[in-house]
């Protein structure tokens, strides 16, 4: 049988500003699935990447005194790093700059729309909004403002292209309530019927190219060069034209259709309805589940620089380590709904999880072994537990680390029960055996965290394989 393949992406970000703890959030739930995926063996893709053609990229260059593209070099650069700092175990960083990769299969789309009959040119009034990247209707704003930005959107008056996305309003409905397109949790997918359900619109799919912008930033309307892909077509594109599409596409049949975009509860709509509209419209299949996560709050309020509760992830991955950022991510915010992180919550987490539970079983266990056991014997590896692989199949990260978290309590009241140590005076066969069992299941607690602490589950694996204690897994951190 052909080995089973697992294909996901995250949202592409955007390089106007460092990344924050939300874009942390969503690539380290990505990464922990990828990363269970390939753990049972699958044959796994993932996918991130930068959304570069925007204006609020070219005004925060501005703003820095920097080219658009010498400040995106930059960005994407500390992206990388924060990346490679968080253990992300991504296959490809895709840029929508990058004309050799993403320009190709995004004017392919392009021409797919048109031959489709569903791009048209339309003389458009609308109010544009820099910070959503999108035009806004006076129903969504406050007080003249856009209630997100705070920034009165501008009155736009242009030439642009349509996309009949109201075409595709039944059949998109459709796809979604048969969970053909899938789209976890189910309060998500009852929004999108419900917004679907009242009707799509067409919509404006390119801008007049400006005549402030660097050359190499915006995909050029295809037989149009006085245009340029408005940025929501160009960048959901990239979930293919990174596989090839358009180009060379070996990977594109390989993992073509994407088993999962995950995605903030603010990017659904165009995720569950613009973008399966288009890959209908070309004919190309459609993704076949969205993950759509909630927002990360610091003490209940949204982080700003004017409240002074912005937790940087690089702080806090220079004094606690990548395990433990990852850690508190997966098991102490829901996926499915908003989640909190403070400073404190952080610690006490960290001390009780890792310090006091994790780490303080790791160091009995293996204290016993190290002392009791011969080097060389080696554990057994057992099978997952099924409400383990099938919380992690539904994409319920905090509840797999949940029982994780479970088996590391329960295990640590084995060793108060059986006492190891005082059996094995009057009887050392029964106490090694007490010790081996202790050492079978730690080892596979320890795969079962690989997905999630990958550092620490490498670690404990080689403590049990050399039988040494490993030195301070997590200091206390008082
Ligand atoms: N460029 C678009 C996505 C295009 S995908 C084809 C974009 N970029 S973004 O940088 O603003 O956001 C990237 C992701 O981070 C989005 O999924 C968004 O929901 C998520 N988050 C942004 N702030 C967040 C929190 N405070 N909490 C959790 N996730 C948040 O949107």
């Amino acid at each position: 049988m052909a080995e089973k393949k697992f294909y996901l992406t995250t949202p592409i970000f955007y390089p106007n500003a460092k990344l924050h703890m939300g874009h942390a959030y969503t690539t380290t739930l990505s990464d922990i699935l990828v990363r269970y995926h390939r753990l049972v063996g699958e044959h796994t893709y993932f996918l991130t990447g930068s959304d570069e053609n925007t204006q609020k990229m070219v005004d925060a260059a501005r703003k820095a005194g920097k080219e658009p593209l010498e400040f995106l070099d930059e960005i994407v650069g500390q992206f990388s790093s924060l990346f490679k700092e968080l253990e992300i175990s991504y296959d490809q960083f895709i840029r929508t700059t990058d004309q050799k990769k993403h320009w190709p299969g995004a004017t392919l789309l392009w021409q797919k729309l048109v031959e489709s009959g569903d791009i048209y040119k339309k003389e458009y009034e609308g109010l544009y909004c820099v910070g959503h990247e999108a035009f806004v209707t006076e129903k969504d704003l406050v007080d003249g403002k856009c209630p997100d930005h705070g920034t009165v959107p501008e009155l736009i008056q242009e030439q642009n292209y349509f996309f009949r996305l109201s075409k595709y309003t039944d059949a998109i409905k459709e796809k979604i309530e048969s969970d053909e397109l899938r789209i976890v949790p189910e309060s998500r997918k009852n929004e999108t019927l419900a917004f679907v359900g009242s009707g799509l619109e067409d919509i404006s799919f390119s801008r007049p190219r400006k005549a402030d912008w660097p050359q190499g930033l915006g995909v050029p309307v295809p037989g149009d060069d006085g245009q340029v892909m408005y940025v929501w077509c160009d960048v959901l594109a990239n979930y293919i034209t990174a596989l090839g599409y358009g180009s060379d596409e070996q990977l594109y049949k390989e993992f073509w259709p994407a088993d999962v975009h995950v995605i903030g509860k603010d990017i659904l709509r165009f995720h569950a309805a613009i973008w399966p509209a288009m890959l209908l419209s070309a004919g190309v299949p459609l993704p076949k589940a969205l993950l759509v996560h909630g927002f990360i709050t610091s003490g209940g309020k949204k982080m700003s620089k004017t409240l002074g509760n912005v937790i940087d992830p690089q702080e806090l991955l220079a004094e606690y380590g990548s395990d433990a950022v990852r850690m508190f991510l997966a098991r102490h915010i829901s996926p499915f709904e908003d989640g909190d992180i403070t400073r404190e919550a952080f610690k006490d987490a960290y001390n009780a999880d890792l310090a006091n539970g994790l780490g303080n079983l790791v160091a009995r266990i293996m204290q016993l072994a190290q002392t009791h056991l011969e080097k060389g014997t080696r554990p057994e590896v057992a099978p997952f537990a099924k409400e383990y692989t099938d919380a992690l199949e539904n994409f319920e990260i905090n509840k797999a680390a949940d029982v994780i978290w479970e088996r590391i309590k329960l295990l640590d009241q084995q060793i108060t029960d059986t006492q190891p140590f005082k059996v094995i005076k009057n009887n050392p066969e029964e106490g090694k055996k007490l010790i081996l069992a202790l050492t079978q299941e730690l080892y596979l607690i320890a795969r079962m965290l690989n997905p999630f602490m990958p550092e620490t589950n490498a670690k404990i694996k080689q403590a049990i394989i050399d039988n040494k204690k490993p030195e301070n897994l997590f200091a206390r951190k008082d």
